[in-house]
């Protein structure tokens, strides 16, 4: 249930807000912790690292990619899976996470593509932000993302964390702890033991075209 013996992994965790005092922040962090404690490296990253101006096709093509898309897509090729704790707007993912999301998508190869991802988010609310899971996994999917079934939702956040940084609920953080084991151990098996092949094709069902074809061939978590 855990790869606490298994082979160490790199794993990005990231938060989707901008907002000094992120729950979204607080549970990345702990996010980051716990991957670590399993033996794991991690490489943590902020929002702020990865946001971009409003993706602008013009602007692509006059400048390219911003620093921030470039970041995420250098950051994700070194890490052998991503979590990423985003806040709920509106019922969904916050539109500085979709953009960062569509800038990144322009990049070849594309890096989202048979990347292994875990869900999780944080909301003063009752449902914890779980809504905003459900959009964000959507463009994720789309890339090719390999996106873990299971999510964690943290409700009334802002009274969830005990002060040593963990959750104040055993229950929970007990949930929390084995929804990450069970991600790692099949981040673990995706890296060292791939059989699975995959094709990411960016827009299906087109004609297929060789001048625009956008085709790319993986063996998930092949080396
Ligand atoms: C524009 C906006 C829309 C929001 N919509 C929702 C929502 O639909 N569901 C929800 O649970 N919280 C919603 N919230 C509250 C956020 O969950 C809350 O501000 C949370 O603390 C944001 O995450 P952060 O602490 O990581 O910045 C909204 C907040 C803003 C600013």
């Amino acid at each position: 249930m855990n790869n606490q013996v298994g082979i160490p992994l790199r794993v990005l965790v990231f938060h989707g807000s901008l907002r000094t005092e992120s729950l979204n922040g607080r549970l990345a962090a702990l996010a980051a912790r716990t991957i670590e404690g399993r033996g794991n490296e991690v490489d943590l990253g902020a929002m702020s690292d990865f946001d971009c101006p409003s993706y602008d096709p013009d602007v692509e093509h006059e400048q390219g990619v911003p620093a921030g898309a470039e970041s995420l897509c250098r950051r994700l090729k070194a890490a052998d899976a991503f979590v990423i704790a985003s806040p709920e707007y509106n019922a969904s993912m916050p539109g500085l996470v979709k953009n960062a999301i569509d800038w990144t998508s322009r990049i070849r190869p594309q890096p989202f593509n048979g990347m292994q991802g875990l869900l999780m988010s944080a909301s003063p609310s009752m449902a914890g932000g779980n809504r905003g899971l459900w959009s964000l996994r959507i463009p994720l999917e789309h890339l090719g993302a390999r996106v873990y079934p299971d999510m964690f939702s943290l409700a009334q956040a802002h009274e969830a964390f005990a002060d040593a940084g963990r959750l104040a609920n055993d229950v929970l953080q007990k949930r929390f702890d084995e929804t990450i084991g069970c991600f790692l151990d099949l981040v673990e098996a995706a890296k060292h033991y791939p059989r699975l092949k995959k094709q990411w094709v960016e827009f299906l069902g087109e004609h297929p075209n060789r001048a625009i074809d956008r085709v790319e061939t993986s063996e998930v978590g092949a080396a």
